[in-house]
């Protein structure tokens, strides 16, 4: 879907990339590609992956590398929210104003909410099954920030996957999933919203 998503993009950075396997599909796509990694062990594994594609390579942390690149479009996959909120906060100092393609490994409720706190447009959303697991996948511009104040029910469901063909099924995965946490006040005003999400899907 990545792959998919990246179709009207000229350059195109992949944060993290580990050994490079989107970039450099997104490079046999035709895009220009900039492929980082964080650590200088994991930046020698990526270069040596990439050696025989045009993806250029730069290792740091975050946008740090990438602060005067010409980007359309900045992926971040495969962290966890925290990390991926901690990257975007460096985004102003970066030369261009790309998209973010934002697909977290956990946090998908703090990732949401941040987004909609902060107002980001979402530009498109969808869910991805992967061995059985749902992940989520936004695509934002996080520079029109339209800072709201939403109720808290809107701040917790994130409601722009309801147009995904998976979110019925993450829904029923998300409220058994909670089943067998202890119950606080916060979680069954959670689980109240969940339910009731699924009962709005129903025909
Ligand atoms: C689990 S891998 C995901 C790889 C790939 N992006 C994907 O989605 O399959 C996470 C990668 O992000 C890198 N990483 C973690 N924090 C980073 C940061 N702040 N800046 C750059 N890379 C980072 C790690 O070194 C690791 O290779």
């Amino acid at each position: 879907m990545l792959r998919e998503w990246s179709h009207p993009y000229v350059c195109i950075a992949d944060i993290g990339a580990h050994h490079g396997r989107l970039a450099r599909a997104l490079a046999e796509d035709g895009h220009d590609v900039v492929a980082t990694e964080l650590s200088s062990g994991g930046f020698q594994e990526l270069a040596a992956h990439l050696a025989e594609t045009p993806v250029a390579v730069r290792q740091g942390d975050g946008l740090e590398p990438l602060l005067d690149a010409p980007l359309d479009l900045v992926v971040i996959s495969g962290m966890g929210s925290d990390t991926m909120l901690e990257i975007l906060a460096n985004r102003h100092r970066l030369a261009s104003r790309p998209h973010f393609a934002l697909q977290p490994v956990q946090g998908l409720f703090r990732l949401h909410r941040a987004i909609a706190v902060q107002g980001w447009p979402i530009l498109k959303a969808d869910l991805v099954k992967y061995r059985r697991r749902y992940y989520p996948l936004w695509l934002v511009d996080a520079y029109k920030e339209r800072p709201q104040a939403l109720p808290e029910a809107a701040l917790f469901l994130p409601q722009e996957f309801r147009s995904s063909a998976h979110y019925g099924d993450w829904l029923k995965d998300e409220t058994s999933r909670r089943q067998v946490q202890r119950p606080t006040d916060r979680s069954q005003q959670e689980m109240a919203w969940l339910k009731s999400e699924l009962r709005h899907l129903e025909p």
